[in-house]
C-alpha cells in the first residue's frame, strides 16, 4: 500500500463511532468515556513527538499513530460493563481491544505486517512489562505505546487528584476505588527506593496509587519520554500530593534524579 494511502482519516471516523456507542444516560460513564476520547488524542499527538525524535519513518509514524489511536479501544466496552478501569476486577482492555479490532475488521486493509505490528503493541499496552521474544518493530511499536500512553496518563492524574484534592467533599465522578487515608504503605516506599515497579496488589490508599505511578519511570523506554515527562512537571505534581515526610521528600530525590541521569543519556 502506498504511504499516501494510509486510511487514517477513515480510521479516525470510524473510533468516533465505536465510541460513541457505548455512551448513555448515565453521566458518570459518560464522563469516565469522555476522558478516554481525550486520552486517546493525546496520546496520538504523545507518540507522533516521539516518533519523530526517534527519527522514524513515514510508514512507521502512521502505525505508530494507529497504534495509539486504537490502544484503548478495549476501555469502552470494558467501562460500560462494569463501571470500572480496573482489568483486574472486569477484563484485560488491552486483549478486549485487539478483539474488537479483529471482529470488526477495521485493520484489515493493512499490509499483514503492519496489521501485527499494531496488534502486538495494542495486546501488551497495558501490562505490567514487555514479554521477552518480542523484537524488531513489534518490539519499536510496544515500547512507543508504553511511553506515550504513560505520558499522558501522568498528566491526566496530575489534573484528576487536583480537582479531588480542592474538594473532597464534591460529588466526584472518577472511580479511585481506595480509600484516601494519609498514609503511603511501606512496601510501596520501598519498592520505589529499591528502583523497582510496584505491583498492583501493593496498592492499600489512594496516596499509594499515587506513589505508585512514580515507580513507572523505571518502566520507560525512550530518553526522550523522560525528558519530556521531566519537562510536563507532573512528577514533582504528584510528589506534591503526598504527605509530607522525609521519606517521601527521599522519594522524590530518588526519582528525579533517576529520570534526570536517563534523559540525559540521549540514547533512543
Ligand atoms: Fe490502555
Amino acid at each position: 500500500m502506498p504511504i499516501e494511502s494510509y486510511p487514517l482519516d477513515n480510521f479516525r471516523r470510524w473510533f468516533e463511532t465505536f465510541t460513541s456507542r457505548f455512551f448513555g444516560d448515565d453521566a458518570c460513564v459518560n464522563a469516565h468515556l469522555r476522558l478516554k476520547q481525550q486520552h486517546t488524542q493525546r496520546t496520538c499527538a504523545e507518540i507522533l513527538i516521539l516518533a519523530e525524535h526517534l527519527a522514524l519513518d513515514e510508514r512507521q509514524r502512521h502505525v505508530a499513530e494507529v497504534v495509539a489511536l486504537f490502544h484503548d479501544v478495549g476501555r469502552f466496552p470494558q467501562f460500560a460493563e462494569y463501571q470500572t478501569f480496573n482489568d483486574a476486577r472486569s477484563v484485560n482492555h488491552s486483549l478486549l481491544g485487539v478483539e474488537i479490532l479483529r471482529r470488526e475488521g477495521i485493520l484489515s486493509v493493512l499490509r499483514r505486517e503492519d496489521r501485527q505490528w499494531v496488534e502486538t503493541a495494542i495486546e501488551h499496552h497495558g501490562g505490567k512489562s514487555l514479554p521477552a521474544g518480542l523484537t524488531g518493530q513489534a518490539l519499536l511499536f510496544s515500547k512507543l505505546i508504553r511511553d506515550a500512553d504513560k505520558l499522558d496518563i501522568y498528566r491526566t492524574a496530575v489534573q484528576l487528584y487536583r480537582q479531588y484534592r480542592a474538594d473532597p467533599a464534591a460529588e466526584f465522578w472518577w472511580k479511585f476505588e481506595l480509600p484516601d487515608e494519609p498514609r503511603v504503605s511501606a512496601v510501596v516506599l520501598e519498592t520505589i527506593m529499591n528502583g523497582r515497579l510496584t505491583e498492583h496488589g501493593m496498592m492499600q490508599t489512594l496516596n499509594d496509587m499515587i506513589a505508585c505511578k512514580l515507580s513507572w519511570v523505571y518502566d520507560m523506554n525512550f530518553a526522550i519520554s523522560l525528558a519530556r515527562l521531566r519537562a510536563q512537571g507532573s512528577l514533582e505534581q504528584l510528589l506534591a500530593f503526598l504527605p509530607a515526610t522525609p521519606e517521601i521528600e527521599r522519594l522524590g530525590e530518588k526519582v528525579l534524579a533517576y529520570v534526570d541521569e536517563r534523559a540525559h543519556q540521549g540514547i533512543g
